[in-house]
C-alpha cells in the first residue's frame, strides 16, 4: 500500500496490526447507514498497522466490529445508543434477560408504551435502557431512528410478528470485543482531545444529501447540516496534520469533492438505502476519502 502522506507529515505505525480474531461479530442494532454491506471494499483501504482505533459516528460499529482492534475509542451524540453499548459492555446477560421479556411481550400496545417510556426516561437503570431501545430499534419501522424536534425518538413499530431482538453468541462477542474499548456520549470534534500520530481516525457521518430528496441528516434532534461537514472536514485536516491516519466516508457528490480537495478520494460503488420508499431505493455513489 502506497502510504505517503498527501498533506499530512509522515506516519510512524506505533503498534502491532489488529488481529483477525476468530469469531465474526455483527452489530448488535440496526442502524441507517450502517458499513456492514461495504466492509469488503473498504478492507484494501484501512492501513495494516495503527495505534489506537478511534470511531466518532459510531452508529452500528460495522467496522469497528470487522477491525476489532486492540484499543479503541468508540463514540456517539446518541446517548441512548452510546448507553445500549455501554450496559453490553457491562453486563450482556442482563441485558438479554430483560430482552427476553420485551419479546414475549411484543405486541404494538408493548412497542407504543415502551416508545412512551422512552422517551418519558422513566426507565431506572442502565440495562432496562438498553433493552429498551435495543428492543425499539429491533421492532420499529426499517430500524431507522429518528426524533422530532423536541427530541422524541417518533418512528413507528414494523412489521415483525416475531423479531429476532439478539443473537445469544454474537452479543457475547461483542461484549467481548467491547471489553477494551472506552465508549463516551460525545460530538465528533472530542477526538481531537487525544488522537495521536499513528492512530486510525475513521468517520462515518450523516451524509450529504445526494439529492435533495435522498436527505437522511435527522439521526439526531438538530440534523447534520453544511456547517458540521465543515467543521468535520477541518478535524479531519487537524488529525492528518498531527499524523493520525484519517478516514471518512460521505456521498459521491461534487461539494464534498470541493470540501476534500487536496485528499486522496476513493470512489466506491454502495448499494445504501437510504430513502425509505422502496420504489426509490438504489445504489448511491459514496466517497471514501483518505489522509495517506
Ligand atoms: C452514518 S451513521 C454511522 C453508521 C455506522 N458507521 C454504522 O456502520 O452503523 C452516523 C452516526 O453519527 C451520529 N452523529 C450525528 N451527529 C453527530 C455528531 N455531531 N457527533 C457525533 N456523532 C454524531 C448519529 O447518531 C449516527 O449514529
Amino acid at each position: 500500500m502506497d502510504s505517503t502522506p498527501l498533506r499530512s507529515r509522515a506516519v510512524t505505525p506505533v503498534s502491532t496490526p489488529a488481529l483477525p480474531r476468530a469469531r465474526a461479530v455483527t452489530p448488535f442494532i440496526k442502524w441507517a447507514g450502517g458499513k456492514s454491506r461495504l466492509i469488503a471494499q473498504y478492507a484494501d483501504h484501512f492501513p495494516t498497522e495503527f495505534g489506537a482505533y478511534y470511531e466518532p459516528f459510531l452508529g452500528g460499529g460495522a467496522v469497528f466490529f470487522h477491525l476489532a482492534p486492540d484499543r479503541a475509542v468508540l463514540s456517539d451524540i446518541n446517548p441512548r445508543l452510546i448507553e445500549a453499548y455501554q450496559a453490553v459492555a457491562d453486563d450482556p446477560d442482563a441485558v438479554m434477560e430483560r430482552l427476553d421479556a420485551h419479546r414475549r411481550r411484543h405486541s404494538e400496545e408493548h412497542y407504543t408504551q415502551s416508545r412512551r417510556r422512552m422517551n418519558e426516561g422513566q426507565t431506572r437503570t442502565l440495562v432496562d435502557r438498553a433493552a429498551l431501545f435495543i428492543y425499539i430499534n429491533k421492532t420499529c419501522f426499517n430500524g431507522l431512528y429518528r426524533e422530532n424536534r423536541r427530541g422524541d425518538f417518533n418512528v413507528p413499530i414494523g412489521s415483525y410478528p416475531n423479531p429476532t431482538l439478539y443473537e445469544r453468541d454474537n452479543l457475547i462477542a461483542v461484549a467481548q470485543r467491547l471489553a477494551g474499548a472506552s465508549i463516551q456520549q460525545a460530538s465528533f470534534d472530542a477526538v481531537l482531545e487525544s488522537a495521536q500520530e499513528g492512530d486510525l481516525v475513521y468517520f462515518d457521518p450523516p451524509y450529504f444529501p445526494a439529492s435533495k430528496t435522498a436527505s437522511f441528516t435527522n439521526y439526531a434532534a438538530g440534523g447534520f447540516e453544511v456547517d458540521l461537514q465543515v467543521k468535520l472536514a477541518k478535524v479531519f485536516a487537524e488529525l492528518a496534520r498531527r499524523g493520525c491516519f484519517v478516514m471518512l466516508s460521505n456521498s459521491d457528490v461534487p461539494a464534498m469533492h470541493e470540501l476534500y480537495a487536496g485528499w486522496r478520494l476513493v470512489t466506491v460503488s454502495a448499494a445504501r438505502c437510504i430513502n425509505s420508499s422502496g420504489a426509490k431505493r438504489g445504489p448511491v455513489g459514496e466517497l471514501l476519502v483518505k489522509s495517506w
